[in-house]
């Protein structure tokens, strides 16, 4: 059955989506699932870029037999080479022998890592700058290394005006009804996942998105095919700003964000009391107990979010576990230009405070006040004046 689609005439979408996998890469929750997208171009020559995961390996065939027939692709592209979407190169080859993988020369070392029987296929090394002819389409490569592995390559097509841009500019989400972006209303549906997918998989390497951006600014771009998510043919500036904010780690809102982690409720109801007090100025302000909220989400408020608020009890001497591991997960992200401010409970040594602004203060372009706001057990009566100067700084900022 004909389940795939057209990007253009002749440029297909040969994909499929997985709701049934809880989590991306066993570490990210996708209760909307994820599309792995894999394109295939009808040309003079037959050409298909990338494959799928394994977890649709069979519906990826499915598309893949139902829109070629009896037709044999003359070359299969590797943009890149992580298993979500090379996992079906070694079935594609054996199903199309005689056809020709193209990728760059570090992707083919990868193919023989993975699929050390795939040695003796017709090889075509690439890098920047060459280009790949279909007959009315020439793909041209540009590199994109680090976005997200060091092998990753964009084609752009002139005749068409689509960019196959890899990971980059995907989403978490399935695609459930319309291919395209603006079949959705993208803002709403898809734009937190967006940014949790950004800010999770590819913010530590803002640099070298800035870099391909760069590269890309330069081309007519009429679509955007991704790796994951809905195909972009309309706004497309609209979310190319998007990837500019958060490739340099400039925030995309000056909203607030207010994380605490709270072991009996004591730590929870003063961080709500804060809230309060920072909503109370006009500031908008999300809050989020770190102990229900995956890592993933708050990374992606983290990402949208100017200020942060963090509020930890003191735990076996030092920062409870939770908050540490989100404090370790923006620096390994490499977070960068924000402002924190920081509270502390304990009920005989606050120490946490102290402790998170020696990780944070470490974070490039990142300020932390001074000012910690310390609770001993509970808030009490007296910490009114305390809590209120602690929401005035924290707005005022
Ligand atoms: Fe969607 Fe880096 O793989």
């Amino acid at each position: 059955m004909k389940n795939y689609r057209n990007v253009t005439e002749d440029i297909f979408w040969i994909g499929a989506s997985d709701t049934r996998l809880s989590r991306f890469e066993n570490i990210f929750p996708i209760p909307r699932g994820v599309s792995y997208n894999s394109y295939a171009v009808i040309d003079e020559k037959i050409c298909l870029f990338d494959t799928a995961d394994v977890s649709v390996a069979d519906q990826y065939i499915e598309n893949l037999q139902a829109l070629l027939g009896d037709r044999t692709p003359d070359y299969q592209v590797i943009l890149h080479m992580e298993p979500d979407h090379c996992s079906q190169i070694a079935r594609v080859a054996g199903m199309y022998p005689d056809m020709t993988l193209v990728g760059s020369a570090q992707a083919f070392k990868f193919l023989h890592q993975f699929f050390p029987e795939l040695d003796d296929m017709k090889k075509q090394i690439v890098k920047e700058g060459d280009s790949l002819s279909t007959g009315h389409h020439e793909f041209s490569f540009v590199a994109a290394p680090m976005v997200h592995w060091p092998e990753v390559l964009f084609a752009y097509d002139k005749e068409s005006g689509a960019l196959f841009s890899a990971d980059a500019f995907g989403t978490f989400g399935a695609i459930e009804t319309g291919l395209f972006a603006d079949e959705y209303d993208f803002e709403k549906e898809f734009l937190d996942d967006a940014r949790r997918y950004y800010a999770n998989i590819v913010g530590k390497f803002g640099g070298q998105v800035q870099l391909v951006l760069k590269k890309a600014a330069g081309l007519d771009i009429k679509y955007i095919c991704p790796l994951h998510g809905p195909v972009w043919r309309k706004d497309i500036s609209w979310f190319i700003d998007k990837y500019q904010k958060w490739s340099s780690y400039e925030a995309e809102t000056d909203d607030i964000l207010l994380v605490y982690g709270s072991l009996y409720g004591h730590t929870a109801s003063a961080a709500r009391k804060v809230a309060e007090e920072i909503a109370a100025t006009g500031a908008r302000v999300s809050v989020y107990d770190v102990s229900g909220t995956h890592l993933s989400v708050l990374i992606g408020e983290a990402w949208r979010c100017r200020r942060i608020v963090i509020i930890s009890p003191t735990y076996n001497g030092g920062i409870y576990i939770p908050v540490r591991d989100l404090i370790e997960d923006m620096a390994a992200l490499g977070l960068k230009n924000r402002k924190f401010f920081l509270g502390q409970n304990g009920t005989w040594a606050p120490m946490s405070g102290k402790l998170m602004a020696e990780k944070l203060t470490a974070l490039a372009g990142c300020t932390v006040s001074d000012n910690i706001l310390t609770i001993t057990s509970a808030l009490h009566d007296e910490d009114e004046a305390a809590v209120k100067a602690f929401a005035a700084e924290v707005a005022g900022a």
